[in-house]
């Protein structure tokens, strides 16, 4: 893991803003800075200039759908960083009664310094990004959670070093978080397996794309050859927020993490999930309780993780 310490830098006054959108558009270098200062942020070792550099800013979070995670750690993170923050939930604002996403980024941007939104459909991000003057962060969509897997990465390389060359498998429903797992392959460089049951395969375009940009993208439908050899073990809930199923048991059942499973990843191989978990379903307690689980790590490092892209987002690091 490079280790070198950030450094702040001059903010320009004339660049566009810097959105954190979706990890496909982020080069891998500003993404391996914001993960070293993510865990210079946990070890309590950031540079002087780095430890309060949003006195003074606000960050608006907007909600769309529920949030225990995103939402406290975004907030926490913003006020350890010296700044402020106004949570707006949908329903309580004009963007409830018809008001254009577009106009709400108008008028926020004149507030506030920095806008994270959690929403369902990926184009209510990217009207956001194209309509405010300050940076957006997106804080889950249907189709990515990229917060969520800069957190997972900083958890992963926390207990076992470079994730590149390192195998990573993903179980179950191919879903947001794992779309962006997917779109972190080949800006970490580390093989991506997800073993998904028919129907509930990530989204080809996004598969394709990573793997043009040089992904080591590996896809199938049997858990236990994937998990075959991995260094970590990821899975999610069997239905998202977004989702309109009601029962997808049948389905997901051969693709729960149990002891059974992780026995076949490598004996150091690390459990994550990013919580909201459902015991029992998607992981048994015996796995989530167990010495190889480090989700209580993982919700931890969206507070570092988060406060990394929120000072890169303001300029103050490259
Ligand atoms: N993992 C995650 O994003 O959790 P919340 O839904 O609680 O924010
Ligand atoms: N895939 C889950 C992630 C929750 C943090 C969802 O979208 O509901």
């Amino acid at each position: 893991m490079k280790t070198t310490s950030p450094r702040a830098v001059a903010p320009s006054r004339t660049a566009p803003p810097r959105h954190f959108l979706d990890l496909a558009e982020i080069d891998a270098g500003t993404l391996r800075r914001m993960i070293n200062l993510a865990a210079h942020y946990r070890e309590g070792a950031a540079p002087e200039a780095l430890r309060h550099p949003l006195a003074g800013r606000t960050l608006a979070m907007i909600f769309e759908k529920p949030s225990t995670r995103t939402r406290v750690s975004f907030q926490v993170g913003m006020q350890q960083l010296g700044g402020e923050v106004v949570v707006l939930s949908h329903q309580d604002t004009q963007l409830g009664r018809g008001e254009t996403i577009a106009d709400a980024a108008r008028v926020l941007s004149r507030y506030v310094d920095i806008l994270m939104i959690r929403t369902f459909d990926p184009a209510t991000l990217h009207e956001l990004a194209d309509h405010a003057s300050v940076p957006v962060i997106n804080g889950l969509t249907d189709e990515t959670h990229p917060c969520q897997v800069m957190a997972d990465i900083a958890t992963f390389e926390q207990h076992l070093g470079p994730i590149e060359g390192k195998v990573v498998t993903w179980t179950g429903d191919g879903n947001n978080v794992a779309q962006s797992w997917i779109e972190a392959a080949p800006k970490f460089g580390f093989e991506m397996r997800l073993a998904c049951p028919e129907g509930l395969e990530p989204n080809a375009e996004i598969v394709a794309a990573a793997r043009k940009a040089g992904g080591s993208i590996v896809l199938g439908s049997d858990p236990e050859a994937l998990v075959d050899g991995a260094d970590c073990v990821v899975t999610d809930t069997w239905l998202s927020m977004h989702d309109t199923d009601t029962d997808r048991s049948n389905l997901l059942m051969p693709y729960q993490v149990n002891r059974r499973l992780m026995s076949r990843a490598k004996p150091t191989a690390l459990f994550m999930h990013c919580l909201p978990a459902h015991r029992n379903e998607e992981v048994t307690d015996e796995v989530m309780d167990g010495p190889q689980s480090v989700v209580w790590d993982e919700a931890e490092n969206r507070l570092h993780a988060q406060k990394a892209i929120m000072v890169w987002c303001m300029g103050k690091i490259s």
